[in-house]
């Protein structure tokens, strides 16, 4: 979110359509910036966890489309920032040589930072929807929150296992 920009936050249902519009843009950066990762990627169970996560961002953004429907908003993006430079920062490991693990190790680096993003912002407007008694827009969102966290909990269960096993490599 443009946090310096003149915006009229006038009620929370137009933060809420804000931020929507924030994470939209951000999961749509994710699922193009994801197959490049996963190309990236040497060892299989990471490659095959960043396809499996392209998949499903393409679902999130499904979803988020299904929540301006119900908010009677045609869907929209507004740039997200904060996404962006997350994945500009990601693109270094893009032209970077040596080390497959360690290679692997910065994907993994970079997806987790994205993979916390996105899952505070998905709390902050599930707090929000649920304020509002918006409950078919929290459940959609709580949706995406619950995979967002299982991306991140294979992330850190794949690193893991490739840290011990460079560790013990470089014995
Ligand atoms: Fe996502
Ligand atoms: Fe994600």
């Amino acid at each position: 979110m443009g946090l310096f920009s003149s915006k009229n936050l006038d009620s929370l249902e137009t933060l809420l359509i804000d931020q929507i519009e924030d994470l939209y843009d951000a999961e749509q950066r994710i699922a193009q910036a994801l197959p490049k990762m996963a190309e990236l990627a040497h060892c299989a169970p990471l490659k095959a966890a960043f396809e499996q996560h392209v998949r499903e961002t393409q679902n999130h953004i499904g979803r988020l489309e299904q929540v301006f429907q119900l908010l009677g908003r045609e869907p929209s993006r507004h740039t997200c920032y904060a996404v962006k430079g997350l994945i500009e920062e990601g693109q270094e490991v893009l032209s970077a040589t040596g080390d497959e693990c360690v290679i692997d190790a910065a994907l993994i680096a970079a997806a987790q930072r994205t993979e916390h993003y996105e899952i505070a912002a998905y709390e902050g407007l599930i707090t929000m929807a649920d304020a509002m008694g918006e409950a078919k827009v929290s459940e959609l969102l709580t949706e995406n929150l619950e995979q967002e966290r299982k991306a991140l909990t294979k992330m850190k269960t794949i690193g893991k296992r490739l840290a011990n096993d460079s560790a013990k490599a470089s014995v």
